[in-house]
């Protein structure tokens, strides 16, 4: 079978643009796909939320598919990445010790205690944009806010960010379809030397300890052997690349959105409590992660299809919000005051429920609140350039004028 005659191909030239006509005709064709690469495709928002609530595997070690176990055992001799050590990827009872010792150092209190700072962030990176000139809003504000808020709150030291940022988006790639032996040998390249990186910040904050979640994840990893060493260094590296990878996506994606719906950013000019608000429909409308997966331990009926065990199975959350027999027929317009825009699936659901939802709302909503306001005239001055992702999918470049 030629990639042209495939149903479904992420990797169709222009998918990664705009992915929702093919979101569209994969939930009217075949909401639960078998895809002849060997693992099920799910679109439908009830499908995508019962599978994530339904406490089947997150280990990819489990797939028995000849072609995913080649390309997994490039990756490293346990054939995952250093992500792929995380919570993120461990079932119970590991991901219930390592989930509840970050959720005790990331409770909602801390989070929204952080509202003044963020807001300071935000306006600094505002105050540094020129107004007479052409401004990358994906550079001036959607990226360097989650990033300076997640390494203030880990307490990193002073780190070469541009060199952690490419590693981090090379790594990111390991959470969607690759096609490219060479891509798979640049993740593995990149887990290590983010690995070993994330060793180095953790022997320097052994040294300086402050009152910081690092500090406090490596109490827990001394208090008892209840994180191992690479534990401690898988979810370092998570919460690092978890906590700016998505929410630069969730800021530039809602402004994307926004400067492309004018009635919908005048509205928000009229009615600015509806920011929060907003931030739901703009996580629904264009998720910042697209997709996440499962593993069957047994087989696993969806709609009178039986899935076999040990199957991957990808569960495409930013299909799911738009699924319109769930949302209604405006499911593909953006609505900052839709009353349910919180039901979306875009921080997942059930036992991996995003650990950050909190902190991502807050970023958002301030980002967009201050932005808006700011800036009365804010318009595109150029196309968007999309970052080519199929997963963690947002503008590479995102030109505006103020
Ligand atoms: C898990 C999305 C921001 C930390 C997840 C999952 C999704 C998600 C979909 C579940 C994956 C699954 O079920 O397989 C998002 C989005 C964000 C965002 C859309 C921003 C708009 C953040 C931030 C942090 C964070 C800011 C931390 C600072 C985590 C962690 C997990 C997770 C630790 C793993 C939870 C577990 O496995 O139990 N996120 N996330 N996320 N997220 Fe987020």
């Amino acid at each position: 079978m030629t990639d042209t005659e495939l149903l479904f191909n992420p990797f169709e030239p222009g998918f990664t643009d705009d992915p929702y006509p093919v979101y569209h005709r994969m939930r009217a064709a075949d909401p639960v796909h078998q895809h002849p690469f060997g693992f099920w495709l799910l679109t439908g928002y009830e499908d995508v939320a019962a599978v994530l609530r339904a406490g089947l595997s997150v280990d990819e070690r489990l797939v028995t598919d000849p072609e995913f176990r080649a390309q997994q055992d490039q990756l490293s001799e346990d054939g995952l990445t250093i992500l792929g050590r995380s919570m993120l990827d461990r079932d119970p009872p590991d991901h219930t010790r390592l989930r509840s010792l970050v959720t005790k150092v990331f409770t909602p209190r801390s989070v929204a205690a952080l509202e003044p700072e963020i807001t300071g962030i935000v306006d600094s990176l505002l105050d540094g944009i020129d107004t007479a000139k052409h401004v990358d809003l994906a550079e001036a504000l959607a990226f360097p806010l989650p990033f300076t808020v997640i390494s203030r709150m880990l307490g990193m030291p002073p780190t070469d960010h541009e060199r952690i940022r490419e590693l981090s988006g090379t790594l990111v790639r390991s959470l969607e379809p690759v096609a490219d032996p060479e891509v798979v040998q640049a993740i593995s390249a990149a887990s290590d030397e983010m690995a070993e990186l994330t060793r180095e910040v953790i022997a320097w904050k052994r040294e300086h300890p402050a009152d910081d979640l690092l500090s406090a994840l490596i109490a827990a990893e001394q208090d008892g052997d209840r994180l191992t060493d690479d534990e401690l260094i898988a979810q370092v590296t998570l919460l690092y690349i978890a906590g700016h990878e998505t929410t630069v996506n969730l800021i530039a994606n809602g402004t994307v959105a926004l400067l492309r719906n004018p009635d919908q950013l005048a509205l928000l000019r009229a009615r600015p409590d509806l920011a929060g608000n907003a931030v739901e429909e703009f996580l629904r409308y264009d998720s910042p992660v697209q997709q996440t997966r499962r593993v069957t331990v047994a087989p696993h009926t969806v709609r009178g299809r039986e899935i076999p065990a040990n199957t991957f199975v990808i569960a495409c959350l930013a299909s799911a919000n738009r699924d319109e027999r769930f949302w209604g027929e405006d499911a593909d317009r953006l609505r900052i005051d839709r009353e349910n825009a919180r039901h979306h699936v875009s921080f997942g659901a059930g036992p991996h429920h995003c650990l950050g939802a909190a902190l991502a709302r807050l970023e958002g909503r301030v980002a967009i609140e201050r932005l808006v306001g700011r800036f009365p005239a804010l318009r595109f001055d150029g196309d968007v350039v999309w970052n080519g992702r199929m997963n963690l999918r947002g503008p590479a470049k995102l030109p505006v004028a103020v």
